[in-house]
């Protein structure tokens, strides 16, 4: 180990390999401070070469490198594990837009470019990218490559695998696939590097990315819907899409616990008897009335009785209102003292009757718990989260419900066709539950690719899968 630091030392200079113990703290704790690991050294390239230099050194050692960008994971996909061998390479020194090409609707970057950054660049040229998350101010094009992240407007723009048009990627063994093409069209064999977008950097390290953009949406129109009870939700979404020319950009579940989270008492955003719908709709052009259009729409909604009422924003401020009560629940959350976060997915059809089965066992299992539910119905994802009773202790508490009723969620989910992970990844603390939903033939197929390109298992070990040699998934 001292032999690969002083390598290190040696290719990346001193600002690039952090010892300390005070300057790698950080690096080594999830954002949720659920998971706590060690390393060996915090490593800070600040190029693709330097990259390509450690991947060859931790080869040549056998160490572990786990990749860390805005270490904003919720599954502890960037923590290192205990054993004090590994060594976190930190993406935030690659942070350079490369270039933004209107006439492409391309945009070039780092992947330790912030999301704001990269939107800042887009939204410069007159142009979007749509993604849109709570934590954009904090996380990095490379870790939201890495979980293939969807955020508040998947619905109309996909997720982050659907905006991918190039990549450059290092290879455990240093050497590096430079796939930074802006082509829409490009039917060449394989399309090697949608394998590393949600791998969670277990088969190599993305070091550049190329992202499309779209006409930056300038006319928006946003309704808070307070919503009657047995809303057919999936209906109503069917209905102001295609109402609206398929304008929505969102379509966000929020229910009247999590509402009550984040919104004084006396404001002017209240919840219905069913919670709220945060419905918006943008556009690029002035030519398309889209407030008349929701106007229109939500007349329908409520002939059909879905709605108590229905507030649709009259100014910037207002608007702005909205998506912050939207925005900070996770934050509301963690104010009243932690939840237990399900970050489930359903057939968009199945939403509805996830939320009541899904209630009915928690109900069961302990009718005194606090559920805040919220989330992108609009796609079929549900934040379905347990508040920490008060007084209890949360480790406590998240151990006994991952033992206890997560796994009646996630089956409920699976029974219906849906996943225990909609976007927030696998990384350590998911592991099992891939292992055990998965079918066996993919998990098979999982592991046998991260044999192939990892067989030495150096690329964040310990997350998501072991590698197993060949596709057959043998050992
Ligand atoms: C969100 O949609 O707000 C997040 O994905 C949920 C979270 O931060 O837990
Ligand atoms: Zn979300």
């Amino acid at each position: 180990m001292d032999g690969m630091i002083s390598e290190l030392r040696g290719s990346l200079g001193e600002a690039g390999v952090l010892l300390d113990a005070e300057r790698m703290e950080g690096y080594l704790v999830d954002q949720r401070d659920l998971v706590r690991g060690r390393a060996a050294a915090i490593l800070r390239p600040s190029s693709t070469e330097q990259v390509q230099a450690i991947m060859r050194l931790a080869s040549r050692y056998g160490v572990g490198i786990v990749p860390q960008a805005g270490n904003t994971s919720y599954c502890a996909g960037a923590t290192p594990d205990t054993s004090g061998r590994q060594m976190v390479l930190s993406l935030e020194r690659l942070n350079k837009v490369r270039s933004v090409d209107p006439l492409d609707a391309a945009l070039s970057v780092d992947s330790g470019v912030i999301l704001q950054h990269a939107q800042d660049a887009a939204d410069a040229a007159g142009l979007m990218l749509p993604i849109s998350l709570g934590s954009e101010g904090s996380c990095r094009i490379g870790g939201i490559i890495g979980t293939n992240a969807g955020g508040l407007s998947v619905l109309r723009y996909g997720m982050t695998r659907d905006l991918i048009l190039g990549l450059e990627v290092v290879l455990p063994d240093g050497s590096l696939v430079n796939d930074m093409k802006r082509l829409r069209k490009n039917n060449t064999g394989y399309d090697i590097k949608q394998n590393f977008v949600g791998a969670e950097g277990t088969l190599g390290i993305v070091t550049g990315a190329v992202l499309k953009m779209i006409p930056k949406p300038t006319h928006h129109a946003t309704a808070w819907v307070c919503l009657a009870e047995d809303v057919p939700l999936p209906e109503m979404l069917a209905l102001v899409r295609r109402e609206t020319g398929d304008l929505v950009s969102s379509f966000e579940l929020i229910t009247p616990r999590s509402l009550a989270l984040v919104a004084p008492p006396d404001g002017p955003l209240k919840s219905g008897s069913g919670g709220v719908v945060l419905v918006e709709l943008a556009c690029s052009s002035s030519r398309i009335p889209v407030v008349e259009v929701m106007e229109g729409v939500m007349g329908d909604v409520f002939e059909a009785g879905w709605a108590e009422d229905v507030m649709i924003a009259q100014s910037d401020a207002q608007r702005a209102d909205m998506w912050r009560l939207r925005e900070t629940i996770p934050e509301g959350e963690k104010h009243h003292g932690g939840s237990v976060k399900h970050d489930i997915s359903v057939p968009i059809g199945r939403t509805v009757e996830f939320l009541k089965v899904g209630g009915a066992a928690v109900a069961a299992y302990d009718p005194t718990l606090e559920l805040s539910v919220y989330g992108h119905i609009g796609d079929g994802n549900l934040h379905y989260n347990l508040l920490v009773p008060k007084g209890d202790d949360r480790l406590r508490f998240t151990d006994r419900i991952g033992r206890e009723l997560a796994p009646q969620l996630y089956d409920i989910a699976a029974g219906m066709g849906g996943s225990f992970s909609a976007e927030h990844g696998v990384g350590r603390l998911k592991r099992r539950l891939l292992q055990h939903y998965a079918d066996p033939n993919r998990y098979r197929v999982l592991r046998g690719l991260k044999g192939l390109f990892d067989p030495l298992d150096v690329m964040n070990p310990g997350a998501m899968v072991d590698p197993a040699t060949g596709l057959s998934g043998q050992e």
